[in-house]
């Protein structure tokens, strides 16, 4: 683990703390996330172990996303309450602040719950729940403040995950993102470069930028958009690689192949999810483009990025999703040929549009289809994988 002091007045109580433990589950936000709370917490003097058996304390920092996710969180909660001398339990992030007052009721070995928004103010938290031995729960949606990203803690000794934005704007139907990380924020360019520079002074050589939507990017002048902000962290010195996810199709546009092209230490992969290839599916999960405007900007990314690997996410068995529908999807993902692609099984998400459908797609049916376009992808990726080592 990498820790750069740049903490500028963190770490100021110094009463004895136990171990913690981090279980992080869903994406790379939330990796980021459970660096940042290492980070905040080490400074407050407590240690951070990697056996959750050692432990006195677990914190999952959760995923709400897909149904699938919850239920993994759930279970390791289970777990861990029956046993004798149990750690304090802690639940951050999406299903924080998904549950807000009901894990109480759920769970009861909980004993913190903190929402994504909150998670800068962790240690006072924390704290407050150890001394207390009473349910803590923090769940407001402020912004968070600009410093906790300068606590200067990584998991890894080469690669930073640097946040760019949080939250999204998009209300994607199926998608809980909005109500659970809120609004869409971008971080000011300036302070984005500032960790950048922190990091690759201290020996990292790799970064990657992160967002719900980092093709949305645009400071609050409105002067600096994502290119233009690759352009300024590419010129951190020392700096060897720099990768970005994720890229919504509908703000992607020509001059972010260019910037990949241009800037050397850009690297060349494209993660663009087209979540269906049917129009009307697409129509109604609110995407914004239609599957042969999909195409024609992986047409556009080919030919101005030179071997640009691209990825993407698919959900099979959307409300309402037919065979036809499938086949489209099926043919897209055929016609486009992936490097690689993330393909789920819808799930019903509380808050979200999607959810008042009813998901009528049979749970027999949404696995056929999933295995299908699954088998599909591995040949394609295999294919791509094997032409370029040839
Ligand atoms: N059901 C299934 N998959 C979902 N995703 C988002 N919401 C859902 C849902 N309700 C997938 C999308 C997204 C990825 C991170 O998770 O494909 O791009
Ligand atoms: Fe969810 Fe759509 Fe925002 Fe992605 S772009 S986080 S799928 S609402």
């Amino acid at each position: 683990m990498q820790h750069i002091d740049e903490s500028g007045g963190y770490g100021k109580n110094t009463v004895k703390k136990g171990s913690v433990y981090i279980r992080t589950i869903g994406c790379q936000m939330n990796t980021r996330d459970s660096e940042v709370v290492k980070g905040l917490l080490s400074v407050e003097g407590y240690e951070m172990t990697d056996d959750p058996k050692k432990a006195d304390v677990v914190l999952f920092n959760t995923c709400s996303v897909r149904d699938h996710a919850e239920q993994r969180v759930w279970s390791g909660i289970g777990l861990l309450s029956r046993k004798k001398n149990r750690p304090l339990i802690g639940i951050l992030g999406c299903m924080a602040q998904n549950f807000k007052q009901e894990i109480f009721q759920r769970a009861r070995a909980v004993d913190l719950v903190c929402g994504p928004a909150e998670i800068d103010n962790i240690a006072l938290y924390l704290e407050e729940a150890l001394k207390k031995q009473d349910k803590v729960l923090a769940v407001d949606e402020r912004r968070r403040r600009e410093e906790i990203y300068h606590t200067g803690f990584y998991d890894k000794r080469n690669h930073a995950y640097i946040v760019v934005s949080e939250g999204c704007d998009n209300y994607c139907s199926y998608c809980v993102v909005p109500y659970v990380r809120g609004r869409l924020r971008h971080r000011p360019a300036e302070e984005i470069v500032r960790e950048a520079q922190a990091a690759v002074d201290a020996g990292i050589t790799s970064i990657t930028l992160l967002g719900q939507n980092v093709s949305a990017y645009l400071t609050e002048d409105r002067v600096c958009g994502f290119p233009a902000l690759l352009e300024k962290v590419a010129k951190v010195k020392g700096l060897k690689s720099l990768s970005f996810i994720t890229s919504h199709p509908k703000d992607t546009k020509k001059e972010l192949f260019e910037a990949m092209r241009d800037i050397p230490v850009v690297r060349k992969y494209l993660h663009m999810p087209a979540q269906s290839g049917s129009d009307r599916v697409l129509a109604m999960m609110n995407r914004g483009y239609t599957a042969k405007i999909y195409r024609e900007l992986v047409d556009l990314y080919r030919s101005i990025v030179y071997n640009g690997e691209l990825s993407s996410d698919f959900i099979v068995g959307f409300p309402t999703e037919s065979e036809e529908d499938f086949r489209a999807t099926h043919e897209l993902v055929k016609g486009v040929r992936f490097d690689s692609a993330f393909i789920f099984k819808y799930s019903a998400r509380p808050h979200t549009k999607a959810a008042e459908l009813p998901d009528d797609v049979p749970q027999g049916t949404k696995k056929r289809r999933h295995a299908e376009l699954l088998e599909l992808q591995k040949s394609i990726s295999q294919s791509l994988k094997h032409a370029k080592t040839a």
